[in-house]
């Protein structure tokens, strides 16, 4: 493995700054565009992504950005490639290269993540065009008798074999086991099954040669089910989740980096800086954050597919993104989620301009 893959991967964790996942496939874009009554059309999701890579100052809190196969071949509307865009802008472009998680054939309400044929090829590809890391997510399902011994080994395999091409190709892994926030388990529960999960995949990464240095884990936060009765405190979930990643993540990974999983933004920063405040000096690896819904959904609320909208959703995309690399320092509170006064300092104490009081050219659907 070539030395820039350990030093990209050390790239994505540094500064206490975090990954921007804005790969969601189009079916999933789709749908949560028709939440806020935003066209589903291929125009309306280059116009979005638009959006976010051209939002000043991001650069301040994400440190990479994890793209889709359609966005990673589109451009700015002056023509301008997105990767370019990203890479001037002192992003790291990352493409999402698994084909989605399909049902396992013989295990009803499981699913394995397909996406290892042709893979070889696909990541010279994507290398060419700019990715210097990739993500492949699989999903583990809760409940009745679930997760089954197989779906567990099944999904391990497959994100070690898909981490061993990537590193092969130069690219470094973003290696995904989610364990789902849906049903009504407890937070022990979530806890049993994410140690169990990671040690599967670990044993698999070390089974197919990976090397740990040149690899990000995105998990989850150890939480209870979204249904469960008892909702335990940040701290409380701070402590489970690191207790957690501690039995089971080798020291030798470069970072952890979380997904959101459904939570809301303020609650996924509050959770992480609780996991710093806590045990940051402690740590044998930096707990950073690879947020979706945590960082994009309350900036597309705003966006609504408008034009005249997009300064105001740049400005609350970047908010979030801030509050997240505060929560790194272990410095995020409630505060800086209070009116503008609030946000206009934090922004400016990182030496950000203000979304629309620059010119943007970013066009809507
Ligand atoms: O693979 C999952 C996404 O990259 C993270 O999305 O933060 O909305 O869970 P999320």
């Amino acid at each position: 493995m070539k030395q820039q893959v350990i030093d990209t991967a050390k790239a994505l964790v540094a500064d206490d700054k975090g990954l921007l996942a804005m790969d969601e496939s189009n079916p999933t874009c789709n749908r949560r565009f028709a939440k806020f009554g935003i066209p589903q059309t291929v125009d309306a999701r280059r116009a979005w992504r638009e959006l976010i890579v051209t939002t000043p100052g991001l650069s301040k809190a994400i440190s990479g950005a994890i793209l889709y196969d359609e966005t990673i071949r589109e451009q700015k509307k002056d023509g301008i490639p997105f990767v370019r865009a990203l890479n001037d802008a002192g992003i790291i472009p990352g493409i999402k290269v698994d084909a989605g998680a399909k049902d396992l054939a013989g295990h009803p309400g499981e699913k394995i993540t397909e996406g290892l044929d042709e893979l070889r090829e696909r990541l010279a590809e994507y290398f060419q065009t700019g990715a210097r890391f990739a993500k492949w997510r699989a999903v583990i399902a809760v409940g009745d008798g679930l997760p089954s011994p197989s779906c567990i080994e099944a999904n391990a395999h497959a994100l070690a074999r898909y981490a061993a091409l990537c590193q092969e190709a130069g690219l470094v892994p973003v290696v995904e086991p989610e364990v789902l926030m849906d049903g009504g388990h407890s937070l022990a529960r979530c806890c049993e099954i994410t140690e169990t999960v990671l040690r599967a995949v670990f044993e698999q990464l070390y089974a197919q040669r990976v090397r740990l240095e040149g690899l990000i884990l995105k998990a989850n936060m150890v939480l209870p089910g979204l249904t469960c009765p008892t909702q335990e405190s940040v701290d409380q979930v701070a402590d489970a989740t690191v207790g957690c990643l501690l039995r089971a993540v080798p020291a030798a990974v470069p970072g952890i980096a979380f997904l959101s999983g459904g939570q809301t933004g303020e609650l996924a920063s509050a959770r992480l800086n609780a996991m710093n405040v806590r045990f940051k000096s402690r740590l044998p690896w930096p707990v950073a954050f690879s947020f979706a819904r945590a960082i994009q959904q309350p900036a597309m609320g705003i966006w609504q597919g408008q034009q005249a909208n997009v300064a105001a959703a740049q400005r609350a995309l970047l908010h979030r993104a801030i509050c997240n690399r505060a929560a790194r320092r272990g410095e995020y509170t409630a505060a800086m989620e209070l009116p503008s006064a609030g946000r206009g300092e934090h922004t400016r104490a990182l030496g950000i301009p203000s979304p629309g009081q620059t010119k943007f050219a970013v066009s809507a659907a």
